[in-house]
């Protein structure tokens, strides 16, 4: 590649490069563990900016005396060679004893926060289990009788510690909301832990961490914090069975939900519905987003997911219902299905 190639790629990457890096800054800033809005969060941002700083200044500092050498010693033509260093046992004692000495500076902080973030179970936490499927999140709230189960929403008391058991159906998954903790996987055999905490109510982005095949862009979640009022009473109803529907649509919807393959793999509590391989849709209609949180739920969007979900999130589990590809129900059919899904609060 001669020099004038080099330049002329440089000058068209660059501008691209740049432009990537900005768009991530707005794409990822409600995922940005430099925001933490919880305890737990924080720590380990307050450990991590002095240690980037401290990598930063040496990088700095390597860098410019690479760039200094080259240009200084560069082939100038010159008869002799520069002044060699090999050998010079104070150097080499220098930069081997400084390193050794930061990284042991370093390590102070960095294993009082490893041991500090140890999850442990405590009686005033509340605690969920987290189970990762392809490709959605299910939580079993087990503190409580009868318990709630629920899907890739994760609702949660301001102030109060969280006690995350986390396990798999399948594969290598991980749990991520970075305003509130680190990372922990999700593997199957087995089971880890993690804590988190949110300070104040408000609507937390979190994304599957570990590349989980098709749909693992699409394997988002929320977590809803509220204040402990606002929780008792979101438990409270989510512990009803799922609402009677009214409107004749949703009666007509739920007859369909219940005659067809929707029952194989969903679960609505006070009917039939017991199937374990989908999303819990007893209060299904008290949720924001559905499909491991890519869409809103609205009546256009869950209409579309049940007459062809695959357009949506590519590789879902879940099969086209509308007789448009090759499913089993008429658009109209959809709708009453989506009016008793919707009513479902
Ligand atoms: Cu689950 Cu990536």
């Amino acid at each position: 590649m001669t020099i004038r190639t080099l330049r002329w790629l440089a000058r068209r990457l660059l501008p691209v490069a740049a432009l990537v890096t900005l768009a991530a800054c707005t794409i990822q800033s409600k995922q940005s563990a430099l925001d933490p809005e919880g305890p737990i969060a924080r720590q380990s941002h307050n450990l991590f900016r002095p240690v980037f700083w401290i990598a930063a200044a040496i990088f700095v500092l390597v860098e410019t005396l690479i760039v200094i050498v080259m240009v200084r010693f560069r082939d100038r033509g010159q008869a002799d060679e520069p002044k060699q260093i090999h050998g010079n046992s104070r150097l080499e004692l220098a930069w081997t004893i400084a390193p050794a000495l930061l990284l042991a500076v370093i390590a102070v902080p960095t294993v009082l926060t490893i041991f500090d973030q140890a999850a442990t179970a405590k009686p005033d936490q509340l605690h969920v289990r987290v189970v990762g499927h392809q490709w959605w999140w299910e939580y079993q709230y087990s503190d409580f009788a009868p318990q709630v189960v629920t899907a890739n929403e994760l609702v949660i008391p301001t102030g109060k510690e969280v006690f995350l058991e986390l396990e798999s159906a399948d594969v290598i998954h991980s749990f991520w909301v970075p305003k509130l903790a680190g990372k922990q996987d999700v593997v199957p055999g087995r089971i880890n832990t993690m804590m988190l905490v949110a300070d104040e109510p408000g609507e937390f982005y979190g994304q599957c961490a570990e590349f989980c095949s098709v749909a693992h862009a699409d394997m988002r979640l929320r977590v809803f914090a509220k204040s402990p009022a606002d929780f008792d009473t979101w438990l409270k109803d989510q512990q009803q069975p799922g609402a009677e529907p009214t409107s004749s649509d949703a009666i007509e919807g739920r007859k369909l939900f219940l005659s067809n393959a929707c029952v194989g793999c969903h679960t609505i509590g006070g009917t039939p519905a017991a199937g374990k391989q989908g999303p819990d849709l007893t209060h299904f209609g008290s949720r924001k987003t559905f499909a491991a949180a890519i869409e809103d739920v609205t009546p256009d969007a869950v209409f579309r997911w049940i007459r062809n979900p695959l357009k949506i999130k590519p590789g879902v589990i879940m099969p086209a219902f509308g007789k448009a590809f090759g499913g089993a129900l008429t658009d109209a059919q959809i709708r009453q299905i989506v009016a008793y899904l919707l009513a479902l609060k």
